[in-house]
């Protein structure tokens, strides 16, 4: 599966991307974040859903203290680095080849001595007894869903980790039909709300709950 679904300066506007840091300022903190877009493509850029979901995270809206939260595709790590900072008990996860790079990220922005923050490998329906059933107040997602060939991997990875009562948050550029296709997918075993929308960065962040199951069919 191809990490870097564009090309070098075919779209002009991703060039922000090729910056190799970007600054931010989230729970009063100033974080610098390192990206390599040469090396590692789309799991080492800030993408804006990212940016826009830190937003949402700190408008205080979904309560992060002392819950366990998980972070799927991770990237720089921005989300789960201020969701940490704001209170989560995180684990922030990616594939394989982006953890190190994730890694020094959380490293370079989180106290060295830090509690609130794991990071591991998790790529998409492989091997998800390794992480709790249910086990999980929050799941975070920004950007993830674009890979048409991942969405069963995704949502089996997202019923495994969530109860009735966990909140899945996604925050999502819709770019093309089959990042619609799924949110339809979603909504067949989750409750699916828009919570947020980025005029600016037409970025919309969606919450949902898994449905209860119909023992009466
Ligand atoms: C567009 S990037 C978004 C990164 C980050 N969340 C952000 O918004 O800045 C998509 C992320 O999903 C990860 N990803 C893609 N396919 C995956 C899979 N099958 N399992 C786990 N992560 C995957 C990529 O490695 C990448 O970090």
């Amino acid at each position: 599966m191809a990490l870097v679904p564009y090309v070098e300066n075919q779209l002009p506007f991703l060039s922000k991307l090729h910056n190799s840091s970007v600054h931010f300022r989230f729970a009063n903190h100033d974080l610098r974040l390192a990206q390599d877009w040469k090396k590692l493509g789309v799991a080492a850029v800030v993408w804006d859903a990212a940016v826009v979901m830190c937003v949402y995270l700190e408008m205080g809206k979904v309560d992060l203290k002392g819950k366990r939260i998980i972070e799927l595709g991770a990237g720089t790590g921005l989300v789960g680095i201020v969701a940490a900072l704001l209170g989560g008990l995180v684990t922030i996860t990616d594939r394989e080849p982006a953890l190190d790079f994730l890694s020094a990220n959380v490293k370079a922005n989180l106290a060295p001595d830090s509690q609130e923050l794991v990071v591991s490998e998790l790529t998409w329906g492989v091997g998800l007894d390794r992480y709790p059933a249910g086990g999980y107040d929050l799941v975070l997602g920004a950007d993830i869903i674009y890979l048409e060939d991942t969405f069963q991997a995704l949502m089996q990875t997202l019923e495994h980790l969530c109860s009735d009562s966990t909140v899945v948050l996604l925050a999502c550029k819709i770019r093309y039909e089959r990042d619609t296709n799924f949110l339809s997918i979603l909504r067949c075993r989750f409750s699916v709300e828009e919570v947020h929308y980025d005029k600016e960065r037409d970025i919309h962040v969606y919450k949902a709950y898994k449905l209860p199951i119909n023992r009466d069919l």
